[in-house]
């Protein structure tokens, strides 16, 4: 069973996607911690009905950023996390995080990257006139989205669509790349070339 710590900011229906994926056993994880940066964040409450150990680190109690990641890595070393997920985590990793997690920490990001990396990421695909946005599973690195792509979905853009029809659809997608994505690692059956991710 892999151990997964999972940040979010929010919502935390991706937590929820990967909770019910490891908890049918379609993905051999576990779900160890969940941390959030927000401490309102409805993902806690999620994660407490699941009987999940849960975590509230707010960012604007620490002076600075490594001085709050070295909290929630903390944390996850407390849990023995094996795989840092973020879902929704709305804070830019730094050093500290980067320095323990590398390889073994991933993103969801809501467009098929690198189009739309940062904020609004739907709100910049309407803005552009794509026909095709979609959602990506990456690992983590130094940068803003950047890192090496795991599984991307495809979600075409109607006539009508707003920034909120469309976050929907897409966020259809994310619950199912999501846990695929984890799925794989658990699994063993990924490897880092470079910025290319290849089945092993
Ligand atoms: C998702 O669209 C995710 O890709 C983005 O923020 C949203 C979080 O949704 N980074 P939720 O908190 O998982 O419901």
């Amino acid at each position: 069973m892999l151990k997964l710590g999972i940040l979010i900011s929010g919502e935390g229906s991706n937590l929820q996607a990967i909770i019910n994926a490891c908890e049918s056993d379609r993905i051999p994880g576990k779900v160890v911690v969940v941390i959030s940066n927000n401490p309102d964040a409805h993902g806690l409450e999620r994660a407490k009905k699941h009987n999940i150990p849960v975590f509230a680190i707010d960012h604007r109690s620490y002076s600075d950023r490594n001085t709050y990641e070295l909290e929630i890595v903390k944390v996850l070393q407390q849990h023995e996390v094996e795989l840092v997920c973020l879902a929704g985590y709305m804070r830019i990793v730094g050093e500290v995080l980067l320095q323990r997690y590398r390889g073994k920490m991933i993103n969801i990001h809501p467009s098929l990257l690198p189009s739309f990396p940062g904020l609004h990421a739907q709100r910049q695909a309407l803005e552009h006139g794509v026909l095709i946005t979609g959602c990506t599973v990456h690992y983590v690195d130094e940068g803003c989205d950047t890192g090496p792509i795991i599984i991307q979905s495809a979600v075409p853009i109607m006539e009508k669509d707003d920034e909120n029809t469309l976050a929907e659809r897409i966020l259809a997608q994310e619950h199912a790349i999501y846990p695929e994505a984890i799925r794989l690692i658990a699994e063993d059956k990924l490897k880092i070339e470079g910025r290319i991710v290849k089945l092993k």
